[in-house]
Formats: C-alpha cells, sequence, structure tokens
C-alpha cells in the first residue's frame, strides 16, 4: 500500500511538472532536483511514452500552425484533468494522513495492548499462583478437617466404647441384683413355709385353747348360774331390808312429826321451824336444805355484821341475834340437839374476794354445862382449805366473864371479845367481830360470810 501511494505521489508530481512546462515553457523539474532524479530513476518508464506523444506534438506544431488550436483545445482539456487529478491528489492526501494518524493510532493501540497483555500476564501469573496457593491450602485444609472428623469419629467411638462398658456392668450388677433377689426370694419363700408351719401348729394352739375354754366355759356357766341364784337370793333379802329400813324410817317420821328433833323433817322445806327437844321443849331453828342438801341445823351465822358477838356466858348460853342476820342458837341447846344422836358439823364460807369454801367435820357435839360445853370434834375432813379449828377441839367455851382457855395469863375472850372454845388464843374465832372475821388454816382468809350447820349423820345415808 505504501508503495502505491509513494507511485501515486511520484506519479502525480511527474504530472504536473511536465504540464507545467509544457502550457508556460517555464515549468520543469529543475524546482525539485531530488524528485526529478526520483522521477528519472522510477517514472520515467511510464512517463515516457506521454512525454514521446508531446514530442511528437511539438513537431509537428513545428510543422503546423494550424495544429496550434488542436493543442490548445487538448491543452484546456489536459488543465481540466490535471485540477481533476490535483483534486484527486488532495484527497489522497488527506486520506494519506488519515491513515498515518490511523496508523499512529494503532501503533499506539498496540503498545497499549502489548501494556495491556503485560498487566494481563502478570494477573494471570497471580493468579495462577493464588491459585497454587489456594488448592495448597485446599489440600491442607481437606487434609485437617479429615483429621478432626477422624478425631471425632475416634472420640465418639471412645465414648460409645465406655458407654458400651457402663452399660455392660449395669446388666452385671442387675444380674447380679436379680440373682440375689432371687436368691432372697428363695429365703424368704423357705421363711414363709416356716412360718406357715408355725402358723399351722399355732393354729392347733388355738384350736386346743378354744376346746379348753369350750370346757372352762361349761363350768363358768355353771358357776354362773350358781351366782344367779345367789343374786337372786340376795336381793331378796335385800327388798325385804329395804322393806324394814322403810317401815323405820315412817315410825321415826312419825316419830318426828310428834316431837321432830332435827330439821330432818322439814326434808327440802328452807326457813324457820319449830323443834321439840327434851330438856328445853320447844324452840325455833333456822333449817337450811340449799347449802348441803337437806335437813340442816343451822347454829351460827354471819352475813352482815348486824350483831354484837362480844356477849356474856348466859347469852351465849340462850342464844342471840336474828335468823334474817346473824345469830348464835344458843350452847344449850346446841348441847341438847347433839346429845341425842350423832352429828356432823359444815362449816360454809365465803371469802371477802368472792370465793367459798366448804368445810366438814363428820362428828360433832356439845358437852353439858357442867363441862364448859366442851366442843368434841372428828378429824378433819380434808378440803380445799385448810383446819381451822384445830385449836379448838376438847376446848370448853370461854367468854369474858367464864375464862375455860388454856392461857393462864390472859382470857381469850375478853382480848379477842367474842365467846369460843379457846386454848392459847391462837385461834381465828367465827365468832370474832365481823371485821376480825377470817378462817386461819396455814393462811388467813378474810371471811365476809360464814355459816355453821349440823345434821344427823344417818341422814347422810339417805
Ligand atoms: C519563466 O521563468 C522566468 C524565471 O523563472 C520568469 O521570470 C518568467 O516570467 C517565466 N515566464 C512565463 C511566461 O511565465
Ligand atoms: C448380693 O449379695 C451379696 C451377699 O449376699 C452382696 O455382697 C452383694 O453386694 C449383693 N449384690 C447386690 C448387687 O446387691
Ligand atoms: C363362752 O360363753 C360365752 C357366754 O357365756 C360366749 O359368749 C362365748 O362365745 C363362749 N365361748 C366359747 C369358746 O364357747
Ligand atoms: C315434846 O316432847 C315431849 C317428849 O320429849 C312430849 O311429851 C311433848 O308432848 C312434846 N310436845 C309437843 C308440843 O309435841
Ligand atoms: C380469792 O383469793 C384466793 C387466795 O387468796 C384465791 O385462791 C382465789 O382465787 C380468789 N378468788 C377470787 C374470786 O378472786
Ligand atoms: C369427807 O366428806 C365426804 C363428802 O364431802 C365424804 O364422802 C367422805 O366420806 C368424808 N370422809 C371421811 C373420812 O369421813
Amino acid at each position: 500500500m505504501g508503495r502505491i501511494k509513494f507511485n501515486g505521489v511520484l506519479l502525480l508530481m511527474v504530472l504536473q511538472i511536465f504540464l507545467v512546462t509544457t502550457t508556460t515553457g517555464n515549468e520543469t523539474c529543475e524546482s525539485d532536483q531530488i524528485m526529478k532524479e526520483q522521477c528519472h530513476i522510477h517514472t520515467y518508464k511510464t512517463v515516457k511514452p506521454l512525454l514521446d506523444y508531446i514530442r511528437q506534438v511539438r513537431n509537428e506544431l513545428k510543422q503546423g500552425e494550424t495544429k496550434e488550436n488542436q493543442i490548445s483545445k487538448l491543452n484546456s482539456d489536459l488543465m481540466e484533468k490535471y485540477h481533476e487529478i490535483v483534486r484527486i491528489h488532495e484527497t489522497f492526501m488527506k486520506e494519506a494522513a488519515l491513515l498515518n494518524e490511523y496508523k499512529n493510532k494503532v501503533i499506539k493501540g498496540n503498545n497499549d495492548l502489548q501494556l495491556c497483555q503485560n498487566k494481563v500476564d502478570k494477573s494471570e501469573s497471580e493468579i495462577s499462583s493464588q491459585q497454587n496457593i489456594i488448592l495448597k491450602l485446599g489440600k491442607q485444609l481437606s487434609i485437617n478437617y479429615k483429621s478432626t472428623n477422624l478425631e471425632n469419629c475416634q472420640f465418639q467411638l471412645k465414648s460409645l466404647n465406655s458407654r458400651l462398658i457402663k452399660k455392660d456392668e449395669n446388666i452385671k450388677g442387675f444380674s447380679e441384683i436379680i440373682k440375689n433377689n432371687t436368691e432372697h426370694q428363695k429365703t424368704l419363700e423357705l421363711e414363709l413355709e416356716k412360718s406357715k408351719s408355725i402358723l399351722i401348729k399355732h393354729e392347733q394352739d388355738i384350736q386346743l385353747c378354744r376346746s379348753e375354754m369350750n370346757k372352762l366355759n361349761s363350768t363358768s356357766e355353771n358357776i354362773r348360774e350358781e351366782q344367779k341364784k345367789i343374786q337372786l337370793q340376795l336381793n331378796e333379802s335385800e327388798t325385804k331390808l329395804i322393806d324394814k329400813v322403810k317401815e323405820n324410817q315412817l315410825c321415826q317420821s312419825k316419830l318426828d312429826k310428834l316431837t321432830p328433833t332435827t330439821c330432818i323433817s322439814f326434808r327440802e322445806n328452807t326457813g324457820v321451824h319449830q323443834l321439840n327437844v327434851s330438856g328445853i321443849g320447844l324452840f325455833n331453828v333456822l333449817c337450811d336444805s340449799q347449802l348441803a342438801g337437806p335437813g340442816w341445823i343451822v347454829i351460827q351465822q354471819r352475813v352482815g355484821g348486824n350483831e354484837n358477838f362480844n356477849r356474856d356466858w348466859a347469852t351465849y348460853r340462850k342464844g342471840f341475834g336474828s335468823f334474817e342476820s346473824d345469830f348464835f342458837l344458843g350452847l344449850e341447846k346446841i348441847h341438847r340437839i347433839t346429845s341425842l344422836q350423832r352429828f356432823e358439823l359444815y362449816i360454809h364460807l365465803v371469802a371477802e374476794n368472792g370465793s367459798t369454801y366448804n368445810v366438814r367435820y363428820d362428828d360433832f357435839k356439845i358437852s353439858d354445862e357442867d363441862n364448859g360445853y366442851a366442843l368434841s370434834l372428828s378429824k378433819f375432813n380434808k378440803t380445799i382449805i385448810g383446819d381451822g379449828m384445830i385449836y379448838s377441839g376438847n376446848m370448853k367455851f370461854s367468854t369474858f366473864d367464864h375464862d375455860n382457855d388454856k392461857n393462864d395469863y390472859v382470857n381469850c375472850a375478853d382480848i379477842h371479845k367474842n365467846g369460843w372454845w379457846y386454848a392459847y388464843g391462837f385461834d381465828c374465832p367465827l365468832n370474832a367481830p365481823y371485821t376480825y372475821l377470817r378462817w386461819c388454816d396455814d393462811r388467813y382468809t378474810s371471811l365476809k360470810e360464814v355459816k355453821m350447820l349440823i345434821r344427823p349423820k344417818e341422814a347422810m345415808t339417805k
């Protein structure tokens, strides 16, 4: 191509020179000696026929001027063609320049491509080296992975193994337990057998016992029948006795109605009643059936402090006070009543703080005046409160005008300002002035109420 272009350029140059010289007679190839040389060398062969033709024409011109017009015409044609050729040349030149540019660009592009190729090569080598590394790593990794897997497997296998061993041991233990249990069962069965035999023996014993018991039962039944007979006889005699007692009681009540010597005849009727006691005759008493059952004669009462108990012998002998409040029945009456039969004494006490106490003596009696109305008292029947008349037993009665006490120095009745069965004066007399009224056992209980009651001992059995 370069060659074609070069030849074209040369041809155009030669043509131009030739045309100029031919038209003006002034144009030669002398303007460019180098080109001329080149013309001679390369294009002479192609242009020669033309030149030859031109020379021929010239020669013909010289031969005739008539042909001048033809020549000028040809000349103008030639000019036209020349211009055309010049235009073509210009476009050629332009294209050549463009081509050159392209070529440069191509060269540059080639360089760039080379650079790129280099880079690509470099990258490829790097990639390949990295691939190698990756491959290596992959291999290592796969190796590692495989080894860890293997370890895991081994570990699991080991644990499974150990579990298996454990299970085996467990199974062994279980089988031993089972063996033990079966042995134990056997021994138990043996024991059971033994127990059974013992039981059978026991049952036999029981059977024996039963038969013996039956024998005994029959004999005991005989005995029972005899007992029943005896019981019947006993019952009969008891009813007979009861009948007799009833008869006696009827007699007594009839007698009592004629001459009531106690409150028994008045039964549940609390209040003032008349007694007929030998040696005194008729007199009133206060009967009480509320404190301790029916038939009690009240011989002394302190319920309000309205009565003076600092009285002389004669007054105590006769008795004083009112049945409605405080009174003393009288020593002679009490003596007469208690000399007819056995009497018991009941003392009802109400403490200052409201607590009540009941005291009982199973025997109570007062002797005659010649013996100083001496008190005989049985042993104290223990209650929650102690014996407060411990010093009075077997003591004679004393008043300020009758000193019968054991104290040689003073008259206790005078000092204590009341009549009582004094010993040495350490007593707490129930006839004491109301404000000094107390019951003395191991402690001193201040009292606001006192009642002394007597009743025939036989009434107890009723
Ligand atoms: C021919 O060439 C000479 C010098 O190169 C120039 O002075 C002259 O004007 C030219 N003649 C024509 C007809 O152009
Ligand atoms: C089985 O019994 C024997 C003795 O009778 C005892 O030594 C052993 O520990 C028992 N085994 C079990 C598992 O109970
Ligand atoms: C013995 O007698 C009593 C009644 O008398 C009766 O309940 C009991 O069952 C009798 N025992 C025997 C062993 O017969
Ligand atoms: C009282 O009793 C006596 C006998 O001890 C008797 O003679 C008398 O008639 C009685 N008096 C009355 C009123 O019952
Ligand atoms: C009264 O006093 C006595 C002792 O002093 C006591 O045991 C009793 O509980 C008292 N009674 C009342 C009702 O407070
Ligand atoms: C004491 O009194 C009670 C009734 O309170 C009586 O049952 C008992 O027999 C008496 N004790 C004596 C020794 O008399």
